[in-house]
């Protein structure tokens, strides 16, 4: 399987953190055994150029929000908005394959409201989630995820 491709933003470290464990976790599975993937990750920030992407990818977006519960009155997205600008710009919609979420549970219904909303917004699912830096567990969870979903791309193709 090609590498799995991950966009990522992060405004406190905790996703870039999360990303770089999870990097070191797919290299150790792909060196045991060749058929799994390892992962290439790219940060978006304010200073990122919008480039067209050509190849099925990953969003990881922790959670930022001002305002209401996003169920019943509204949310605005604060800090990660140029990841959602990102994959907006041109047809970079149509290769997101999958979003995970993190954010803290202390949040309740706004738990990785960010997430669910790209995931409505750009029509990919979302297929896991973690909070703050993630633990070990985690690593392999959404490892996991990440390759299930990227398999079933494939086929689709
Ligand atoms: C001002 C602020 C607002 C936050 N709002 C939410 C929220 O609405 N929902 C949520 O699940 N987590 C929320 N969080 C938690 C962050 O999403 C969490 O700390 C995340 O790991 C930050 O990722 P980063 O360090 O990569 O930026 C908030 C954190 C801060 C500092």
């Amino acid at each position: 399987m090609q590498p799995l491709r991950i966009l990522f933003i992060s405004i406190e470290g905790n996703t870039r953190n999360f990303v770089e464990h999870l990097t070191a976790y797919a290299l150790a599975q792909h060196e045991a055994n060749a058929d799994l993937p390892t992962i290439e990750a790219t940060e978006i920030s304010d200073a990122s150029d919008f480039t067209p992407e050509t190849t099925p990818y990953f969003c990881f977006v922790p959670t930022y929000l001002n305002g209401g519960n996003g169920i019943d009155n509204g949310v605005k997205e604060l800090m990660t908005n140029v990841l959602g600008e990102y994959i907006d710009f041109g047809a970079n919609a149509q290769h997101l394959v999958g979003v995970v979420g993190s954010g803290n549970r202390n949040f309740n219904e706004q738990y990785c409201l960010t997430a669910k909303r790209y995931a409505k917004k750009f029509d990919a699912p979302f297929v896991a989630n973690y909070e703050l830096r993630g633990v070990p567990a985690d690593e392999k969870r959404v490892y996991q995820a990440l390759v299930t979903r990227m398999k079933e791309v494939v086929t689709d193709d």
